[in-house]
């Protein structure tokens, strides 16, 4: 599947996914453990933001209209890695390494060898970093559990295909239990309902415990035919980002213009209490 995400950097999915990611990030850093990030869909890395158009207009375009420190809290860590520069706008993997500490990892895997080699140009040399040119799935497997420290994996395919929901369910889940303190985050597309509830309910039922959803809609989300926006399943995310994100999110939406159309949902799918197998 030859996926180019150039198109759809910086747009509203990307402000939702890299904003809980480097949230994330700050909270573990809290503590010295190393962390190592694994992203099985990594893209290219930086992305210059078309001044002709593009996705980011509707996304990092509407937010950077205000000055970073009038965003909303939870957005701070997000502010600080893209910094003024955010026309060269930071994929995952860059989002990641510009949180990281010297003693973390990040774990890089893009199976388009054009992209996979913009990748490994976008981070040069940085003795934290490996990319591998390999499938991302499969790479949960190889990759999990890391051997030392704590693990977060971001899953973010480019739902081209079929299945890829089901695809995402499966693999976020067997992460989840292959690594039993990895912090898994997986993101998908909300175009109507019913993709992404199937999703909340294959969560439920997968018998694994503090599956939280995050959702950040720009558009009403009963129309199938068109996309309302993106969620996020965070599994085990760390101490209070969910009561952050849901103080902050409507904020954030409002800052970008979406007030009167769009909409957030920060939900816990389980709980505490579940088991986890
Ligand atoms: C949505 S984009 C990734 C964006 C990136 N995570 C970010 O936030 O900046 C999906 C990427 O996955 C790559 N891809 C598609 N199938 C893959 C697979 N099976 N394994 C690894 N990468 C894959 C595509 O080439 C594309 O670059």
């Amino acid at each position: 599947m030859n996926y180019r995400h150039a198109f759809h950097a910086g747009n509203a999915g990307d402000v939702l996914k890299h904003l809980v990611l480097a949230a994330v990030l700050e909270r573990l850093k809290a503590k010295p453990a190393p962390i190592t990030v694994l992203d099985s869909h990594a893209g290219a890395g930086l992305y210059e933001l078309d001044e002709a158009g593009g996705e980011w207009q509707q996304g990092i375009g509407r937010l950077a209209r205000h000055p970073a420190p009038t965003w909303p809290a939870v957005a701070g860590p997000y502010a600080a890695v893209l910094g003024d520069d955010w026309r060269l706008y930071p994929g995952s993997p860059l989002v990641a390494l510009r949180c990281l500490r010297e003693q973390d990892r990040l774990i890089a895997c893009e199976t388009e060898a054009e992209v996979a080699d913009d990748l490994a140009a976008a981070i040069g040399r940085d003795p934290r970093a490996a990319v591998h040119r390999r499938d991302g799935w499969s790479a949960l497997r190889a990759f999990l559990p890391v051997k030392a420290g704590r693990a977060v994996v971001l899953i973010d395919p480019p739902f081209e295909a079929a299945g890829e929901f089901d695809l995402l369910a499966r693999h976020l889940v067997e992460a989840a239990k292959r690594a039993s303190t990895a912090i898994v985050i997986g993101w998908y597309p909300v175009k109507g309902r019913a993709a992404a509830d199937r999703l909340h309910q294959a969560l439920r039922g997968a018998g694994v415990a503090k599956t939280l959803a995050v959702e950040l809609l720009t558009q009403p989300d009963h129309d199938a035919t068109r996309f309302a926006g993106s969620g996020l399943i965070v599994i085990r995310p760390p101490w209070q980002l969910d009561e952050a994100l849901a103080a902050d999110l409507p904020g954030l939406l409002a800052l970008m213009g979406y007030a009167g159309t769009g909409s957030t949902r920060i939900e816990w799918l389980t709980g505490e209490m579940q088991a986890e197998d």
